[in-house]
């Protein structure tokens, strides 16, 4: 069998010798005759996957002490709920902050207002999201319980490259689609939350970094089961959580550890993205979909200038093991999402076959 190169924005490819090993692994976990995914989230096994995939993490993102991982159900858009009740009466005047940058940043602002006086901080929607907007810190007010960003906009392919200092306001990132893509300073944030579908494993889940001080604060309305503080004071095991994802997240962070951490993986990132932002930007024959300085490393989004030979483009794309490269419906052309997984001969496919299909079509 042959893996196709897998472009899809998520669930999206994982490491294949990940996939080996949860197969191997499947019906025989450590030679106890059945599978992980069949015994108890209390059993010493479940146990030492869950404490691993918290070492591990804590290790590669060099996560602070004060700090806790959490793997909270619903994937990342439950976040978009959690936040708010969460983080949203540490103050009186229940304000928060939101930056608009895309579909995802948008949705997660709606549902917060539903729990308190939500304000759009900053927004580049007049700019169809080519570009994160400037962003006024000094505009906020002293009594904003949080500010929300969301740091890759998986959709139109941009990202934050550095962070707002946010000072006592507490920043909290959606980074579901490029959690470990890149060094950060996690001290810079109060939250940090990621569905595992792009970088951390199967859908479903979201695991969440969170600054211990600003746990406690949930509204009373919230179900134990999205309030923070329980799965920080029960280990994330309040009830059964998903095992499965849990033990393929830990395989995930062993994968990136022996490919030599984040360091080498944002070295790999940067020139993956390289080989096909340098087609795009030496050609008239596709068009960059966002401004160059706030491009992403993990979703390359991208027009034909003339857009009648994008089935063609897709179809042949396909024909050579290029899978799930259209853009998303809400913008059309085409999307490469090279995750963490995604190997360099898979971007030097795609590069080729761009090139290639310039010449034949041009
Ligand atoms: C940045 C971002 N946030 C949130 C989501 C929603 O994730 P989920 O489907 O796990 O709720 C996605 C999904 O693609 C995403 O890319």
């Amino acid at each position: 069998m042959t893996r196709v190169f897998n472009f899809g924005a998520g669930p999206a490819m994982l490491p294949t010798a990940v996939m080996e090993i949860a197969q191997r692994e499947f019906l025989n976990y450590r030679d106890m005759g059945t599978g992980l995914i069949e015994i108890s989230h209390r059993s010493k096994e479940f146990e030492d996957v869950i404490n691993s995939a918290d070492s591990l993490l804590a290790e590669l993102a060099n996560i602070p002490d004060n700090y806790k991982i959490l793997y909270v159900h619903g994937g990342a858009q439950m976040q978009f709920s959690a936040i708010p009740m969460n983080l949203i009466n540490r103050n009186p005047a229940k304000k928060a902050a939101y930056v608009e940058t895309g579909n995802f940043a948008g949705l997660a602002r709606k549902e917060a207002s539903r729990y308190g006086n939500v304000t759009v901080a900053a927004s580049s929607e007049n700019t169809d999201f080519d570009r994160i907007p400037e962003f006024d810190v000094a505009s906020l007010d002293a009594d904003t319980s949080y500010v929300h960003i969301t740091s890759n906009n998986t959709i139109y392919g941009t990202r934050w490259q550095q962070f707002p200092d946010t000072g006592d306001i507490p920043l909290v990132a959606d980074m579901t689609s490029e959690l470990l893509s890149r060094r950060l300073d996690i001290s810079q944030f109060g939250v940090i939350y990621a569905g595992l579908q792009k970088n951390l494993g199967p859908a479903g889940l979201a695991c969440v970094i969170v600054r211990e001080d600003l746990l406690g604060h949930a509204t009373p309305e919230t179900p134990s089961l999205l309030n923070y503080k329980t799965y920080a004071d029960k280990h994330s095991l309040a009830n059964t959580n998903n095992t499965f994802a849990i033990y393929m997240m830990k395989l995930v962070l062993e994968w990136l550890k022996g490919e030599g951490g984040l360091d080498a993986m944002e070295a790999r990132n940067d020139e993956k993205s390289a080989l096909l932002y340098d087609v795009i930007d030496n050609s008239d024959f596709y068009l960059a979909a966002v401004q160059k300085e706030h491009r992403s490393t993990m979703n390359v989004t991208f027009n034909l200038a003339n857009n009648d030979l994008l089935n063609d483009f897709l179809e042949q794309a396909l024909a050579k093991g290029l899978y799930a490269l259209k853009g998303h419906r809400n913008v059309g052309g085409i999307r490469a999402s090279i995750y963490n997984a995604m190997p360099r001969e898979g971007c030097v496919a795609l590069a080729e076959f761009m090139q290639e299909f310039e010449k034949n079509n041009a």
